[in-house]
């Protein structure tokens, strides 16, 4: 899968966000070692802190269906009916990528195919805290 897939997935995804509260769609592309592809976008609450971003909601549905490894993530995300600015993950979603991925996993930011950064975990999440520090 090209990173133009993928980036067309997440920008699918963010078709389905569900933010009433902040205006913010969101929607995640997650590529799996074996090749398969995981979509998520923001679902937001009343409640605000049950807020659940559109990466979590991904990489979730991939893990509760047996996926452990992976190599990619897009991200779109934005007010207007299209992205107009790169949107990074959130802390917390820093670290649910940091339970099951290495530092070298990539993390598109997406505007849309042809405007896009590509980071690492490593870079957004340095010096971070994972499951490496705490199981035997
Ligand atoms: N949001 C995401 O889905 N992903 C991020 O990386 C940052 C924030 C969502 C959560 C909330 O619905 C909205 O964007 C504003 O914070």
């Amino acid at each position: 899968m090209t990173d133009r897939e993928l980036i067309s997935a997440a920008l699918g995804a963010r078709r389905d966000s569900y933010s009433p509260y902040s205006g913010c769609r969101v929607g995640a592309a997650l590529l799996t070692a074996d090749g398969e592809l995981f979509t998520g976008c923001n679902v937001e609450n009343a409640s605000f802190g049950l807020t659940v971003c559109a990466e979590r909601t991904a990489f979730f549905k991939a893990v509760s269906a047996g996926k452990r490894d992976f190599l990619k993530i897009a991200v779109a995300g934005g007010k207007g009916d299209k992205p107009d600015t790169y949107f990074y993950p959130c802390g917390a979603c820093r670290q649910v990528m940091k339970e099951f991925c290495g530092g070298d996993f990539e993390i598109i930011t997406a505007v849309d195919e042809d405007d896009y950064v590509t980071k690492t975990l490593d870079e957004l999440l340095p010096l971070g805290f994972g499951p490496g520090e705490v199981k035997d």
